[in-house]
């Protein structure tokens, strides 16, 4: 039987971090009506304590979104928590995000304090937000570094003071993914009472490795994947929500799945490339301009022939329209032929050969061929061989 992942997205908090793209309060509350619409299960509305402009999209958010759990981060602050309560006030679902380092950096180098010491903190935490919101999450900052021991520690004692959600960060993005899987398993084999909560993934992309660790931690029990359109976040971004959803529909052997409408995947990741001012890299998967476009003549010929020779996903499953066949000094007959037929030309064995000698000289020096190019040198062709 499959079980379910809860996606969490936090593209308008952890996202937002990223310098440059900074959102005003419309544009925020737009692209939670889409990530509404999208599926995911938690929003991530920002950190109101940040700023008054950040606590209003909350404050907004948290008003006109309905049919998805809004979440507010905070730190391990009584301040900071009472600020998210009142920004979650109108929410039908408010969640409370609340954390402390846990890593030996964290507690000795940042916070100056002790082990003992983050225990209580956390549990003063945890304790004051559940007053103030019907659900508690807590994170431990750092924990992709944490000693997996005292980590335990803190996941218990967290969600023996009411936390439902525990979130173990790789902030730094420092795990390889079976340390990260491993850390997750260790978790649900050592916490005492960890039936009583779920485990919730947040890694960075620091060394590439995101959504690896991610997927490794819901393989090995965890049930929350945090993440962001496009991969947005701090340095080098977080776990891509297209990537893991898109490996979850693929990977059916995993028995884990979503409740994203996969079919808004490209819509939304534009969205979110104009409104962060933020551009998506062509090959990025699922949703970069190139993950559908095809130019070398061997790939070209089998995608023709069949699309699953070289497409594992159907371009239509993420919104991504159809195969393209990209024209370039790489690409051979076939290409050609099937352009051709899509501009309504049926070329003969004779026109293919002689328009794909042509073609060859003006594509060593053009990048790409558009159609306008293509229909003048078919004309071209086509003229010559009825004079
Ligand atoms: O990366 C991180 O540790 C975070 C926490 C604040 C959840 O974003
Ligand atoms: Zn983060």
């Amino acid at each position: 039987m499959k079980e379910y992942v809860q996606i969490f997205d936090t593209t308008l908090r952890d996202g937002e971090q990223v310098p440059g793209c900074k959102l005003g309060t419309n544009q925020k509350v737009e692209i939670a009506k889409e990530l509404e619409q999208l599926g995911v299960n938690v929003i991530e509305a920002g950190f109101p304590i940040s700023s008054p402009g950040d606590f209003e999209a909350v404050q907004q958010i948290a008003s006109t979104i309905k049919g998805t759990t809004i979440c507010a981060l905070s730190r391990a602050v009584d301040k900071d928590i009472q600020c998210a309560g009142e920004a979650l006030k109108h929410a039908v679902n408010g969640r409370i995000h609340t954390g402390i380092g846990t890593s030996d950096f964290h507690i000795f180098q940042k916070l100056n304090s002790t082990r003992e010491n983050i225990l209580e903190r956390g549990i003063r935490a945890v304790k004051l937000a559940r007053n103030l919101a019907p659900e508690v999450e807590f994170y431990a900052e750092d924990a992709g570094r944490t000693d997996n021991k005292f980590l335990a520690q803190v996941v218990e004692k967290m969600i023996h003071a009411g936390a439902t959600i525990i979130n173990i960060p790789d902030t730094t993005g420092y795990c390889l993914p079976h340390q990260y899987g491993e850390k997750i398993k260790y978790l649900m084999d050592h916490v005492p009472n960890m039936d009583k909560a779920i485990l919730s993934t947040h890694c960075h992309n620091d060394l590439g490795l995101a959504t690896a660790n991610s997927i490794a931690g819901i393989q090995a029990g965890a049930r929350q994947i945090e993440c962001t359109i496009n991969g947005v976040g701090e340095r080098a971004g977080n776990t891509s929500l297209e990537e893991v959803v898109m490996i979850l529909k693929q990977h059916q052997d995993i028995q884990l799945h979503t409740s994203i409408q996969t079919e808004r995947l490209t819509h939304l990741s534009r969205i979110v490339e104009s409104e962060m001012n933020m551009q998506v890299q062509r090959n990025k998967a699922i949703v970069g301009r190139n993950a559908f476009a095809h130019s070398s003549g061997i790939h070209q010929d089998g995608v023709i022939k069949s699309r699953e020779t070289y497409e594992i996903i159907d371009p239509k499953e993420v919104g991504a329209g159809s195969t393209q066949i990209i024209l370039t000094a790489r690409s051979g007959r076939a290409a050609i032929k099937y352009r051709a037929k899509l501009l309504h030309v049926d070329l003969s064995k004779d026109q293919l050969e002689e328009v794909y000698h042509r073609f060859l000289e003006i594509a060593d020096r053009e990048n790409q061929i558009d159609d306008l190019q293509l229909k003048e040198l078919l004309n071209n062709v086509i003229v010559c061989q009825a004079q």
